[in-house]
């Protein structure tokens, strides 16, 4: 995955939206996740139906934050959190499983941005405003995501790739060891969903020790 390029016009607007504010950016966001979740590691052969009520989800969760990556009239890149307690019921199950209260948790959806645009410090922009989102809107005291396991045999792992691990790891995020999920989509050249597993990774808000 290429993650670095000429930029393709002056740094981008960033602006975080909620509820009813993200109505108007549905549709962008939609296409946006369709053409970034494409690529590796997602392989997402995206369905728009699936989309709307995906974002759906966002426009109804009151404390939800959508950071957008704004170039002229372009939607170029985008991230998404809500209160875990907002999420699916898989999602919420790895920290109950663990006693940890949902209630806890600001959970942090996804990070995209078109291939010209990565490389210039939006992704690390992406992470300090959902986290200033989630001080800003609840007590929660952990932010955590999930990422998709794949081999590193995988056919379709493109030769250099770098995973983004590192990164993560350099916004205070560690793995939570043990601590995974599962969510179904289908691959491109794919006719049918599969089970695909995903691993959490989680930070504290406070400085407090993570177990
Ligand atoms: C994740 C993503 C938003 C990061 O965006 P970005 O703007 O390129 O990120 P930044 O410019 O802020 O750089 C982020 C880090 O990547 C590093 N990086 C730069 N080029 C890289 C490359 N070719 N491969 C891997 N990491 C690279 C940077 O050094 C930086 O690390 P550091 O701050 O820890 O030193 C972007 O890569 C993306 O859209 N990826 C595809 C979707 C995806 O997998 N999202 C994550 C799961 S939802």
């Amino acid at each position: 995955m290429r993650m670095s390029g000429a930029r393709i016009g002056p740094s981008p607007e960033i602006l975080t939206v909620s509820g009813d504010g993200l109505l108007p950016y549905v549709p962008a966001l939609a296409q946006l996740r369709i053409t970034v979740f494409r690529d590796w590691p997602y392989l997402y052969d995206g369905d728009p139906a699936y989309e709307e009520r995906y974002l759906r989800s966002y426009v109804d969760s009151p404390r939800a934050g959508v950071v957008l990556a704004i170039a002229g009239d372009e939607v170029v890149g985008a991230s998404t959190c809500l209160p875990l307690t907002d999420e699916t019921a898989n999602i919420q199950a790895p920290f109950v499983a663990q006693r940890i209260d949902p209630a806890r948790v600001f959970y942090f959806g996804e990070s995209i941005l078109l291939h010209p645009w990565r490389g210039h410090g939006l992704g690390r922009r992406f992470f300090a405003e959902r986290e200033a989102h989630a001080r800003r809107v609840s007590t929660c005291d952990i932010a955590a995501f999930c990422a998709v396991e794949r081999s590193v045999n995988h056919p379709a792992r493109p030769v250099g790739y770098v995973p983004l691990d590192a990164f993560w790891r350099n916004r205070g995020f560690a793995q939570a060891t043990g601590m995974g999920c599962t969510m179904s989509w289908r691959e491109v050249g794919a006719t049918a969903e599969t089970p695909h597993r995903l691993n959490f990774w989680w930070k504290s808000l406070t400085g407090a020790a993570l177990s």
